[in-house]
């Protein structure tokens, strides 16, 4: 049994910690974790949280985030937004004859999103990608999106959305159901575990960042303050992707508004 005290608790927490506000969401809260309590005798969710604010960086606490963190996404997701990128943006950076295209997907989840943008680059670049450093840096939260993604393995109704010689360049049939990616690919792609409650880590400044469908589990004022922190490391004219239901009104700050989803720094 969730009490009310214990269900503020969580929502603090999460809240504190990772941003996403999960006031509306006691069921979720409850159904993602009811199990893993039950089978690891705790006996109270307060004692499982005990441990949690103990040990920030602990097991437990690692296992409440990806519990509570909400994952779903697929290849070639909101594709107009890959289709501007590859028509408008990519000829700009080649023509400025910038070498090193600094890409960050932000809340890349179990991989999807950082493998298409490295297709597009490679697709784009075709014989002269190897004159050009395109890797894809993808950060999420959760550790269990992260190794799925890394071991790169999917189902056909995952990639099912992608151009067919896509699939067939970038992608090994394992078996009638599920798809790997290829080395080549692969290797396109950095993945690496980030809060973006933290400090962002960037030295040089960005030329594009994907952030979707991550700043619909942040308030107003979590998005505001992120969106700011992203503009100071983008580069001037540098392009930022949202989700498409995430536009930002009045808290897109400096960032030029482009067309729906997509802004300019
Ligand atoms: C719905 S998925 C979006 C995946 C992909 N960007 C897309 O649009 O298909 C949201 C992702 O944001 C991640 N996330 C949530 N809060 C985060 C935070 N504070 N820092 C980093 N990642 C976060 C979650 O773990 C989850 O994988």
């Amino acid at each position: 049994m969730l009490t009310n005290q214990e269900f503020e608790r969580i929502v603090r927490y999460m809240k504190r910690t990772a941003g996403i506000d999960l006031s509306e969401k006691r069921v979720l809260i409850q159904g993602r974790l009811d199990n893993y309590l039950h089978k690891n005798n705790y006996r109270s969710f307060d004692e499982f949280m005990d441990l949690v604010e103990r040990n920030r960086t602990g097991k437990e606490a690692e296992y409440l985030m990806n519990a509570l963190t909400t994952n779903h996404t697929y290849f070639w997701r909101e594709y107009e937004q890959f289709l501007y990128l590859k028509q408008q943006v990519f000829p700009q950076l080649k023509e400025k004859n910038v070498k090193d295209w600094r890409i960050w997907c932000a809340a890349s989840s179990s991989g999807e999103e950082p493998y298409t943008l490295a297709m597009l680059c490679m697709d784009y670049l075709g014989l002269e990608h190897n004159q050009y450093d395109t890797k894809i840096l993808a950060t999420d939260i959760d550790t269990n999106v992260l190794e799925r993604a890394i071991r790169g393995v999917y189902t056909k109704y995952s990639v099912q959305q992608l151009p067919e010689n896509y699939i067939r360049r970038y992608f090994k049939p394992l078996n009638e159901q599920e798809y790997m990616v290829k080395d080549e690919l692969k290797k396109e792609v950095i993945f690496r575990q980030f809060n973006l409650m933290e400090p962002l880590p960037f030295r040089k400044p960005l030329h594009v960042v994907f952030i979707r469908n991550v700043m619909i589990y942040f308030d107003e004022q979590t998005k505001r303050e992120l969106l700011a922190r992203i503009y100071e490391k983008m580069e001037p004219g540098g392009y930022l992707f949202t989700g498409s239901t995430e536009s930002l009104n009045q808290c897109h700050g400096k960032f030029r508004y482009i067309q729906p989803s997509i802004y300019r720094k």
